[in-house]
């Protein structure tokens, strides 16, 4: 099996929708990531598993050994999955259907789920980084729209608090604003919207250094936002507009 090489770890985005978004000037400079389109037939080229883009041992409050065990374990559990998948589906005949239940349809139903959480996963830990305080022009962008940093700190991890999956700040492609999704599974999509600031909720982000203690993670989190990248998508997916 081929293995596609996959260098730009920040500008992934969800779905259909924010795929269609993402055609013309990133397209062809990124071609090749979990989302960029089910290969047909036998033998797909693999999706590689993209190493953490910042030193396990440069986050506060976030350990090598959680961040390690969460990048190669869960992140890279799913990018070996989506690989499975699709060896599957390269195979398997989309003709051969009942009314209610077909291997096909199952197939692409976990290929989704695998799809999304490898996209999520590199989103989440490209928008991590050590020492970031937001650039002047995302600041503005979020107090315009939520008030205060603060309070939008508050509702993004309010949102957390109630969530056993993902929250994404998100840059809605319809409405033009900034909105925090909540999702409680991978088979799932903003579909109209490009993420911009991913917070991963399942208990593998955070069990291993916080036990329960969820708020104990947003608050490392948080001290690890790379800002940067959330203004570089944010400019980005708003210009598209
Ligand atoms: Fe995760």
């Amino acid at each position: 099996m081929k293995t596609i090489d996959r260098r730009d770890f920040g500008a992934v985005a969800l779905g259909a929708a924010a795929a269609t978004l993402l055609q013309g000037h990133d397209a062809e400079a990124q071609p090749r990531r979990p989302d960029a389109g089910t290969p047909l037939g036998p033998n797909p080229p693999e999706v590689a598993v993209v190493p953490l883009p910042f030193a396990p041992t440069s986050l506060p409050g976030l350990s090598e050994r959680m961040l390690v065990s969460h990048h190669d374990n869960n992140y890279g559990g799913a990018v070996r999955k989506l690989n499975e998948i699709r060896t599957q589906l390269g195979t398997a005949d989309p003709a051969q259907s009942g009314a209610y239940w077909s291997l096909y349809g199952t197939l692409k139903s976990a290929e989704l789920a695998a799809r999304n959480s490898a996209v999520l996963h590199e989103l989440y830990f490209a928008n991590l980084a050590a020492g970031q305080r937001p650039p002047a022009a995302l600041a503005t962008m979020v107090t315009q729209r939520f008030g205060s940093m603060d309070r939008f700190r508050a509702q993004m991890l309010g949102a957390a608090k109630a969530a056993n999956g993902w929250v994404v700040l998100v840059a809605d492609g319809v409405s033009h604003t900034l909105e925090i999704v909540q999702t409680e599974s991978h088979a799932m999509g903003g579909w109209s919207a490009s993420p911009l600031l991913v917070l991963d909720v399942y208990e593998h982000a955070y069990a291993i250094d916080y036990g329960a203690n969820k708020s104990g993670y947003f608050d490392a989190f948080w001290r690890n936002v790379g800002w940067s990248a959330v203004h570089e998508r944010a400019t980005r997916a708003l210009a598209r507009g």
